[in-house]
């Protein structure tokens, strides 16, 4: 499907004379899409005219724009200011107080709304259920009561870890409702991933299921749940949902049934009159050093944005019914698949399991059942579809569909325009967005009545956002010279801190460039001023759309008892965009060991998820370092990739080390 005008979407990190990397893109693409007239015309914004007077209009009263879009929420009290900032810190709104719950549920059920969908959710065995925002509002002021006689003040955290059925919904909205922070626990992570999750953010309680359904089988939770909260000494209480028929042990006094405290409780709840600054979650995230880090996002500002941006992005009318297949473990569910689309009175299709469950076509066959209009997904699952085959997709009539969105890594042109023809019929803008856990919504993107789409680029930064690519000292690139992708203003949905350390909150995010937030992104701006992502910078590695540290790979490797010593590299993937290669360094007595390999694969799935695994492990006897020790992993990534080094070894101590890691290969 590529034509001669594309190459494949490469990052070079290069080493420049002075000795500092530089970043080099090889990417040029050509095609240009421009939404259908009948798009533009029923669009919210429907030009590029008029995208561009909004951004002027954003960029040169960032107050009046952001306080314009805030004063149609519901405010118990009216913020005194928009912005107060104090580099690197934030205040959104202040002196305002709300409840971003109340304005997900109370203001639709006080509306024609009331008896609208707000939740059509298919299970993995297509068993169904569809809550109306009359029918969520209950559940969650319900739960709020729950949570309310559990002891669960404001403030206080609360760990959740469950698949994907309406009750996490309605957990993660009951616990906004009464002003508790809620920690998702993607229910893919290990039991050490939650003790370490739940022990750094002091987690009061979990709320998890005693099991998920998966591919017609079942993972049983709560075990996991019991392994991890021996080692947590503030976890009070353990609410647990039954899903499945998974065997499991309720200890007393500390484990309550879910249907047990929900029949006890009253069905009207009051929420709390939150401040603006309130934090309303905390999500972890890999970062380049092996902890992850707690996300905190609050109140206000993060409401005003994921329901703006939802509505610009996604075109949201009272008719759409929304898809996106982002499980609300990540920073995708909790903004595009519950806030986003409830502030906005949206219907969300919600589907429970695995998009190849009992075949490739589930989720074509659940737009066409369902007559969904927007889907959004992401590039791995896209390719996945690709070599799969197109029959799954074109047996299913989704001539319902009039919008598709992407997330989560850069799209290849090649899957850019599979998606287009072969789902989109050629009649669907496609919306490639990019924003990260820390952003807390979409920061690039086109819109989708104004914006001329280019396969592979999430194109121009949404009203109110200002980004821009900056070489290392700061200095703007001119066009299509690569560089890294900064946030040069704050923004509503920014994350406040990460929880717990401010330190590592300015050292990571502030102090690249000054008074600029970096992304940890590479990128570059073509002539039109769009926005070309070419991946991380830093040790953070995108795999299957799933963010991980390499260090925290590298950690779990090095707690396994054969291994001395290990590093951890991507290489590219056709499939998951990335794969993880380790070198691995044994200790002499288990050299040789042929069941280490699977060993210790199996180990890095227990010690962070199955999602960790390296795709790939190589024994080596050293690895490559300077003289100052540090591992040389861009040689790493070099003989990962091609099996070759053709980039500067002068810093190398040990040239034998190279030597060695190439003999072995493959054995
Ligand atoms: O590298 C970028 C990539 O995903 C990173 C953020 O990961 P995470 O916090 O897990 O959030 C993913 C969902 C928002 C970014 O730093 N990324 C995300 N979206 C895109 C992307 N890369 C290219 N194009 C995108 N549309």
């Amino acid at each position: 499907m590529a034509t001669e005008e594309t190459t494949s979407n490469a990052q070079h990190t290069e080493t420049s004379s002075s000795g500092e990397e530089s970043i080099s893109s090889v990417l040029s693409e050509k095609r240009k899409f421009p939404p259908s007239a009948e798009f533009s015309n029923n669009a919210h914004i429907s030009s590029m005219e008029e995208y561009e007077k909004l951004y002027a209009a954003a960029e040169a009263d960032p107050d009046a724009y952001w306080g314009g879009i805030a004063e149609q929420f519901h405010w118990f009290k009216k913020w005194d200011s928009v912005l107060e900032w104090n580099t690197p810190y934030a205040k959104w709104f202040n002196g305002g107080k709300t409840n971003i719950c109340y304005n997900a549920l109370d203001v639709h059920v006080n509306s024609w709304r009331k008896n609208k969908a707000a939740i059509i959710w298919e299970g993995e065995e297509g068993n169904q259920r569809v809550l109306t925002y009359g029918e969520l509002h209950r559940q969650v002021s319900k739960f709020a009561n729950v949570l309310k006689i559990a002891g669960i003040k404001p403030g206080d955290r609360v760990a959740i870890y469950m698949g994907m059925v309406p009750e996490l919904v309605i957990a993660v909205l009951a616990c906004a409702r009464v002003g508790a922070v809620h920690n998702v626990i993607f229910a893919g992570f290990s039991a050490h991933a939650i003790t370490e999750r739940v022990n750094d953010s002091r987690a009061k309680m979990v709320i998890c299921a005693d099991g998920t359904r998966r591919r017609g089988g079942s993972i049983n939770l709560k075990n996991i749940v019991d392994e991890a909260i021996v080692n947590t000494p503030s976890i009070r209480s353990v609410i647990v949902l039954k899903v499945t028929d998974e065997e499991i042990h309720m200890h007393n006094g500390m484990d309550h049934w879910w249907h047990d405290l929900m029949g006890l409780a009253a069905d009207e709840s009051e929420p709390a009159e939150l401040d603006a600054e309130h934090p309303l979650f905390v999500l972890y995230t890999s970062g380049s050093t092996g902890k992850p880090k707690g996300i905190l996002h609050t109140t206000a500002g993060y409401m005003v944005h994921a329901a703006s941006s939802f509505k610009y992005v996604f075109d949201i009318k009272d008719e759409d019914i929304y898809f996106c297949t982002a499980d609300v473990g990540w920073i995708t569910g909790h903004t595009y698949m519950i806030y986003g689309p409830m502030l906005n009175g949206a219907t969300i299709l919600m589907y429970e399991g695995a998009p190849n469950y009992p075949q490739w076509d589930r989720f074509w066959d659940i737009i066409n059942r369902h007559k969904v209009t927007i889907f959004y997904t992401a590039p791995t699952a896209i390719r996945a579809f690709i070599r799969a085959g197109n029959e799954w997709v074109t047996k299913h009539n989704l001539s319902s569909l009039r919008l598709l969105g992407t997330v989560g890594e850069p799209i290849n042109p090649e899957a850019w325009m599979w998606y287009q023809k072969v789902v989109g019929q050629e009649k669907c803008p496609i919306v490639d967005t990019w924003w990260q856990t820390e952003t807390g919504g979409i920061m690039v993107s086109p819109l989708p009545g104004a914006t001329p789409t280019k396969p592979g680029t999430a194109t121009r930064p949404l009203p109110g956002i200002m980004v821009d690519v900056v070489r290392k000292d700061g200095t703007p690139c001119e066009a299509n010279e690569g560089g890294y992708l900064v946030i040069k203003k704050p923004w509503p949905s920014m994350l406040r801190t990460i929880y717990g350390d401010n330190e590592r909150y300015e050292k990571t995010y502030w102090s690249e460039f000054h008074d600029m937030y970096f992304t940890g992104d590479g990128a570059r701006k073509d002539e039109d001023g769009y926005i070309w992502i070419m991946g991380r910078v830093d040790d953070v590695v995108n795999v299957s759309g799933h963010r991980l540290g390499t260090s925290e790979v590298e950690s779990a490797l090095v707690s396994h008892e054969a291994v001395a010593e290990a590093a951890v590299v991507s290489r590219p993937d056709e499939l998951k965009g990335n794969a993880l290669v380790a070198f691995v360094t044994l200790k002499d007595e288990y050299v040789g060991d042929m069941t280490l390999r699977e060993a210790l694969r199996n180990h890095v799935a227990k010690e962070i998820g199955p999602i960790a695994k390296p795709d790939e492990i190589r024994w080596a006897k050293g690895l490559p370092k300077t003289r100052s020790g540090k591992i040389m992993r861009r040689l790493l990534r070099e003989l990962a990739t091609s099996n070759e080094i053709k980039g500067d070894v002068t810093t190398l101590e040990d040239f034998g080390v190279l030597e060695n890691l190439r003999d072995q290969e493959n054995d």
